[in-house]
């Protein structure tokens, strides 16, 4: 029986898409499949996801002319993988697989191929993740409607050029990364501060996520919302003082352009 979709590698990436398409309805355990070449990871996937079909390969019959396949394997192991898909008579692809190009993928192909490539980052496995989308030369609107339904199960979806996912890997993909540094360093400076650990913990972990609330909430802007806890001369300007004099802002724009860098380096 044909799948209405095949997640081709079920780990983190791929069991979280599995995760938010099926709490989302998006199709019944019995359309989808997740092909997977670990035993032990098979075996897990089995229990998670009842009534899903866990397969050790693509076979022929898996696919008709409406399955669509997302590619969740590693980038090294990417292209090997989307040629198996490719002989299997798949017409459209969605690729999570970081710094792989849609001519790369397009390449390997026997017959045109509607690609869509895409930048996650790792809040979809909470379903609260920022993922952008561009498409390949094959690709229509109704192929980039079908990629933002699947990433819609976990997170916002933003269209883009492709030239853009550089931008994107240098913003949102590390973005976490960057956040956490931030946390790690307000956590330090409680408990250099005389709070124990565990308090200053809970006092920075809170104050992030009540901050991310009121930045999605309110609507406000960030400008907006830190001038309205700035008071004249008060602490938080004495602080937001000190992180000025230290070039934080221009740090944070030197990140980005360097992230951004990199993942050019790495797609050439
Ligand atoms: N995790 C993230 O937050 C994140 C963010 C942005 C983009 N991505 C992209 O998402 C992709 C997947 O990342 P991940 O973190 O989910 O990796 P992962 O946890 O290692 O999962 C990949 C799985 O695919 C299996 N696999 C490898 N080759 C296969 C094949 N030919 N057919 C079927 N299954 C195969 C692997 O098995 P083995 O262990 O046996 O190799 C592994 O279980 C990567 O390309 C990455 O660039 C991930």
């Amino acid at each position: 029986m044909a799948f209405k979709l095949i997640i081709v590698g079920g780990g983190r990436m791929g069991s979280a898409l599995a995760e938010g398409l099926l709490s989302a309805k998006w199709c019944a355990t019995s359309e989808l499949a997740i092909v997977e070449s670990a035993l032990e990871q098979r075996g897990a996937l089995e229990t998670r996801f009842p009534g899903v079909a866990v397969l050790a390969s693509m076979e022929l019959a898996d696919v008709d002319a409406s399955t669509g396949v997302v590619l969740c394997v590693k980038p090294d192991y990417a292209e090997s993988a989307a040629r198996v898909v490719g002989a299997s008579g798949v017409t459209r692809l969605l690729s999570v697989v970081a710094g792989l190009s849609t001519a790369r993928l397009e390449a390997v192909f026997p017959s045109p191929v509607a690609v869509i490539r895409s930048m996650p980052n790792t809040p979809v496995l909470v379903r609260k993740g920022a993922t952008a989308i561009a498409g390949g030369s094959n690709v229509t609107s109704d192929d980039l409607d079908w990629a933002e339904s699947i990433l819609s199960a976990v997170g916002i979806v933003v269209r883009v050029t492709e030239r853009n996912l550089d931008a994107v890997t240098g913003l949102s993909g590390p973005m976490p990364a960057y956040l956490y540094m931030v946390v790690e360093a307000l956590i330090e400076a409680g408990v250099h501060q005389g709070l124990s650990r565990e308090v200053s913990r809970q006092l920075v972990v809170a104050s992030f996520e009540g901050s991310a609330a009121l930045l999605s909430e309110t609507g406000e802007s960030p400008e907006e919302l830190r001038s309205q806890v700035t008071s004249p001369g008060g602490t938080t300007a004495a602080g937001l003082r000190v992180l000025e004099s230290r070039a934080v802002r221009a740090a944070f724009l030197d990140a980005v352009a360097a992230a951004a860098e990199r993942s050019r380096q790495l797609g050439r």
